[in-house]
């Protein structure tokens, strides 16, 4: 005769264990989060009426019949077309969408950029955001755009969502935190966030000067990507990746909302701050994730895999394997592999890939490649190691060799990437850059054997 099990026999956890104060683990989970104790209604979505007066709202990221849809039930102090009155455009010149082709601008080429200085102008995550290169077109949602941002003031009673884009944020220098509607994320170098669109924020420093990287992503929402024969582990663990707990404020202060939308810019003015959600939930949310977290897979024995096996998140295309953008992560591994050249090799892809340092050196790159720096190789341009490097890796005794303290990264699009104006102008480009390949001789003269 089956017996129930006696209660008192399990000893039952009473905390989650792993988890940080302010945010909750998990890639993609139906979150659910509370401010105020009985805020979020259980098991409906829309009762008549919601407690505390709160106002009940869907925030679709997906369309209704996307298959799983991404979407999140906020209940909030004020429903939000009380955030949004007249619109009025104004001009952020430095901030570019797809598609911007400067007919005097060639992007055909290998480009390399020192570090973009900070100006003595006080920036905010709005008028500091530079746009190097732009992808696809905005307004059928395919492609990209990669930013620089130089912030060293906080926004206050400013606010702002994009409608074009989820933007993923890559700190290289200083601290910032986003004050969402759904929470705060607080962002650091090493690590990176993931701001949807649509979601409303304002950008504060935490510790400035602040500069990094941005990836806007106008197309399908970035996801992890397949492992395929790897299996369940390593790479990016689903776990790492935190969403933050419901935070809100009630304060009536005139404040202005700023929106992206395709392309262009736009103000509107409240009496309010929008950060009103007091309680939330579903799979449609902000996120960040701590790249030290990222267990790189590699080869073992011999020869040098392509870079997709350092991706860390993926926004698909349409077309299978194929992504709108991969993003990519070089960090700290073991050099093993026997008899190979182990840096990556030359090669042209019909990806377009732009890079950047976020500390360290990169192996291909010994010089010039700086932290804060960016490059760009482009659609089916060659590229590769430069001298210093090949003779490095071509004629060094091979033994086991860590790559320390260096972190850089990829955006990898399946669309051509063009420069801006202010990328080709501003910015501070190596006019040398291509002449790291120049003393690369040919070494051939018909007889066999390894040079
Ligand atoms: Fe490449």
């Amino acid at each position: 005769m089956n017996r129930p099990t006696d209660p008192h026999s399990l000893t039952q956890a009473a905390t989650p264990v792993g988890t940080h104060a302010g945010y909750m683990p998990g890639f993609g989970n139906d979150f659910e989060t509370e401010a105020l104790p009985d805020a979020l209604p259980q098991g409906m979505n829309s009762p008549q009426r919601c407690n505390y007066g709160l106002y009940g709202e869907q925030l679709s990221g997906t369309a209704f019949t996307a298959n799983p849809p991404e979407r999140t039930w906020c209940y909030r102090i004020r429903p939000s077309v009380k955030h949004s009155h007249r619109y009025e455009k104004i001009d952020l010149p430095y901030w570019k969408s797809a598609p911007c082709i400067d007919p005097d601008v060639i992007s055909l080429g290998q480009y390399r950029w020192d570090p973009v200085p900070h100006s003595d102008e006080g920036l905010n995550w709005m008028t500091g955001m530079r746009t190097m290169t732009t992808a696809g077109d905005v307004n059928t949602q395919v492609g990209m755009a990669c930013h620089i941002y130089l912030v060293t003031e906080s926004m206050v009673d400013d606010y702002f969502f994009s409608a074009d884009s989820e933007l993923l944020v890559v700190p290289q220098e200083g601290r910032l935190r986003f004050a969402t509607e759904l929470g705060i994320i607080d962002l650091e170098p090493k690590e990176i966030a993931i701001i949807p669109r649509g979601l409303l924020y304002r950008v504060e420093v935490l510790e400035g000067p602040a500069r990094g990287f941005v990836c806007e992503n106008y197309g399908q929402k970035f996801e992890l990507p397949g492992r395929g024969p790897i299996g369940a582990n390593c790479m990016a663990n689903p776990r790492d990746f935190k969403a933050p707990v419901a935070a809100y404020e009630d304060r009536e202060t005139p404040s202005t909302v700023t929106i992206k939308w395709c392309g262009q810019f736009h103000t509107t003015k409240i009496g309010h701050s929008p950060l009103d959600v007091v309680a939330w939930h579903g799979n449609y949310a902000p996120y960040k994730y701590d790249l030290r977290n990222y267990c790189p897979v590699g080869a073992i024995l011999f020869d040098h895999p392509d870079p997709s096996i350092f991706t860390v998140l993926t926004a698909p295309s349409g077309q299978p394997g194929t992504a709108n953008i991969d993003f990519v992560l070089f960090r700290e591994r073991w050099m093993v592999m026997e008899d190979t050249f182990r840096p990556p090799w030359y090669h042209k892809n019909i990806m377009s890939e732009l890079m950047g340092n976020i500390y360290g050196q990169y192996d291909a790159k010994p010089q010039g490649f700086v932290p804060g720096g960016t490059s760009l190789h482009n659609m089916m341009i060659p590229h590769g190691p430069d001298r210093e490097a090949f003779d490095k890796a071509s004629y060094s005794n091979l033994g086991p060799e860590k790559l320390d303290k260096t972190m850089s990264f990829m955006f990898e699009t399946r669309f051509p990437q063009h420069l801006t104006p202010f990328a080709a102008n501003e910015a501070p480009l190596q006019d040398d850059y291509i002449d790291c390949w120049t003393s690369l001789e040919k070494k051939f003269d018909g007889t066999p054997g390894k040079k």
